[in-house]
């Protein structure tokens, strides 16, 4: 049975959306509900792992038995994955990750003729410049890759020293040609395993309580799993993960 096949594991599942602000009340951000990682967590920790939870806001009551970490951007979100994954056996990305956020973030809220802070204003225009987000998951794949080297450094970042082989699995949420997107990802990213969400159809992927996902492996194979409730689609990810854990 799947009951305590967890047991003695680490996981962390990162979950929702991050929200990079504009100014004290604004901010970037995506749909993202949560509900596909918090069933993540929740499964795990009835398999019997230790469960870190990294959420960004969502309105999803925390998990009973989860340890949960609240953050709000892609920068925190990273920074904790970073402190905690030196000892874990698998790491989920299911958050939706902010891509860029606001070079600064103006520190009053902006007035509709306020033309200093966040851009120009023409004829009540505003526009706000952009930075890209590191990619937490292609970094790491980075870092890991250059991991022997004492010292290896990504964008100020050092290799992370892992005290075991980590299982990377990541998301990807796609609206068209999901087959090579998510290979290309797979493979961009150094995964063990990708699963891709089809955004575009209704009874998956952002807040919806079922997803259909096709799930891409290390060595090439694909499945096409039905329509399923989140919880349903977290369990197979996880039976999927459990045979991977050395
Ligand atoms: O929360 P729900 O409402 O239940 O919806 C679930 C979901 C649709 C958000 C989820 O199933 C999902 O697909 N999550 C990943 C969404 C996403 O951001 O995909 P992506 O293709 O942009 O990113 C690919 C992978 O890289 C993801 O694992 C992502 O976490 C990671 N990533 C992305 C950007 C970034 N800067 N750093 C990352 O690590």
């Amino acid at each position: 049975g799947r009951k305590g096949d967890l047991a003695g594991r680490r996981v962390i599942v990162t979950a929702g959306g991050t929200q990079e602000p504009i100014d004290p009340v604004r901010y970037i951000g995506n749909r993202s509900s949560g509900k596909m990682g918090y069933n993540l967590a929740i499964e795990a920790r009835d398999r019997g792992a230790h469960v870190i939870l990294i959420s960004g806001p969502v309105a999803l009551p925390a998990p009973y038995g989860v340890e949960l970490h609240q953050v709000e951007t892609a920068l925190q979100m990273r920074d904790i994955v970073y402190a905690l994954i030196t000892d874990a056996d698998a790491l989920i990305m299911s958050a939706a990750v902010a891509d860029f956020r606001p070079a600064q973030a103006a520190t009053q809220k902006i007035k509709k003729t306020d033309n200093k802070v966040a851009g120009q204003h023409e004829k009540g225009e505003l526009s706000i410049h952009l930075v890209p987000n590191p990619d937490i998951l292609a970094e790491l794949a980075g870092l890991l890759a250059d991991g022997g080297h004492a010292g290896a450094q990504h964008d100020g970042i050092s290799s992370p020293q892992l005290k075991r082989r980590l299982i990377r699995v990541g998301f990807a949420a796609e609206t068209e040609h999901l087959i090579e997107h998510g290979r290309a990802k797979l493979q961009k990213k150094q995964l063990d395993m990708l699963v891709a969400n089809d955004v575009s159809r209704s009874d998956s992927g952002f807040g919806t309580d079922t997803n259909k996902v096709l799930i891409f492996h290390a060595n090439g194979d694909m499945e096409d799993l039905p329509v399923m409730p989140k919880t349903g689609v977290a369990a197979a990810i996880w039976d999927r993960v459990v045979p991977l854990l050395g």
